[in-house]
């Protein structure tokens, strides 16, 4: 023993306590990224449900299908160009039944910058096996955008959900574009102002940024998307639930709230709670300032923290609803991706036991992390109530 060694093992040991439990927990610890947080002041008995246990078909069932997309067109600032539609399998629904639909006519490009963008890539590569480009970008980083050629079809996400990356803008869509821009918004819109002239194809659900629930995808087509729909058939067949066209024509009627199949009235319902939340607050702006301060107080945090760091680049390019964190090096020192995963587990299984943040997870794809959702649902005041708890997670479980 050395005479520095009673000195060290006194650091070591004090940094091994764990810190003291934070005072404050965030009122409402929702932090999922998808479903996330319902709306403040959301309960399921302040849910409308005169249409429960009617047809979806009955005048009122529909009017109430027809009223959630009304709403939402309003909030959306949607032209009357566009068409808006609820259909089945929440986004991924919506997101397939434009590739299966529209895709093939001319060569695809596939933006990939995460793990849902990477999906969209197997679907045309692996299953529709047409011609195609793939621009890709690691984890934090977006594909050069500038490079997309504009006379194929372009898929991309316009938030990458588990990278916390998205577009800045739609400044790189091309006006005088040929092939059709589809558009997985899901986890973007509601927190953008999306260019609606740029977008062909725009789908989401309402289980992100308005806390509404899975199982349902909206989808919101645009002249082009409609006019290829009306020009072109595949070559493969198409189920029922991805047909948008009868005898060669658009099935307007799918959009004027005559579903393709069942939906869930009491989803429509709560949706429609969400929207009317949302209109409350002032629409599309007041949606966009809510996750903008959210991603702004988060942001405040990790600026002071030493062992946390944005998984983004470029700030510019930084998610404002799933923003993804990274271990700094030096606080992982020593551990592979196994022992960063294993400490991830043990920051999220640690809030949730105190009941102080649920699903903070990084997804399992994307290299390990923590992933707050800060889209409009969530509460700033919980946002900043939650950077304590997360120090006292991370201290605890590295000294445990
Ligand atoms: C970008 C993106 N695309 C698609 C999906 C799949 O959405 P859903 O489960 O609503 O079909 C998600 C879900 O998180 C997502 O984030």
């Amino acid at each position: 023993m050395t005479d520095t060694a009673p000195a060290a093992a006194t650091l070591a040991a004090a940094t091994r306590e764990a810190p003291a439990k934070p005072a404050t927990k965030p009122a409402r610890p929702f932090f999922s990224s998808g479903p996330c947080a319902k709306p403040p002041g959301w309960h399921a008995d302040g849910l409308a449900s005169a249409s429960l246990g009617r047809s979806h078909r009955s005048k009122l069932g529909k009017s109430r299908i027809v009223h959630a997309m009304d709403v939402t067109r309003r909030i959306l600032k949607l032209p009357d160009t566009h068409r808006i539609g609820i259909v089945p399998a929440s986004d991924t629904g919506a997101v397939e039944m434009c590739l299966w639909s529209m895709l093939g006519a001319r060569p695809a490009t596939i933006l990939a910058w995460e793990s849902f963008g990477e999906g969209w890539v197997t679907d045309v590569v692996k299953q529709l096996k047409i011609e195609n480009k793939v621009l890709k970008a690691p984890y934090g980083e977006l594909p050069d955008l500038n490079s997309v050629d504009w006379s194929t079809d372009v898929v991309f996400t316009w938030n990458g959900t588990t990278s916390g990356v998205r577009v800045p803008n739609g400044d790189w869509i091309a006006d005088d574009r040929q092939g059709l821009a589809i558009c997985d918004a899901t986890s973007g819109i509601f927190a953008a102002d999306l260019p609606w002239d740029k977008l062909d194809v725009v789908t989401f659900s309402w289980q992100k940024v308005l806390g509404g629930e899975g199982a349902h995808g909206v989808l919101i087509l645009g002249p082009r998307a409609i006019e290829r729909l009306e020009s072109y058939t595949p070559a493969w067949p198409l189920p029922k639930i991805f047909r948008m066209t009868k005898g060669g024509k658009f099935n307007e009627s799918i959009f004027k709230g005559d579903t393709i199949n069942t939906p869930s009235m009491l989803a429509v319902e709560d949706c429609i709670w969400s929207l009317e939340w949302a209109l409350g607050l002032g629409g599309l702006t007041a949606l966009i300032d809510r996750a903008d301060a959210n991603a702004a107080a988060l942001d405040a945090w990790v600026q002071k923290t030493d062992w946390i760091e944005h998984l983004a680049v470029d700030p510019a390019t930084r998610s404002n609803t799933s923003v993804c964190l990274k271990f700094a090096d030096h606080a992982v020192e020593g551990l592979d991706d196994e022992g960063k995963l294993a400490l991830v587990k043990k920051i999220a299984s640690l809030l949730e036991a105190e009941d102080a943040a649920y699903d903070v997870a990084g997804y399992r794809d994307a290299p390990p992390g923590i992933r707050i959702w800060c889209g409009a649902t969530v509460e700033t005041a919980d946002i900043e109530a939650l950077g304590p708890w997360l120090d006292w997670a991370y201290h605890t479980a590295k000294a445990a």
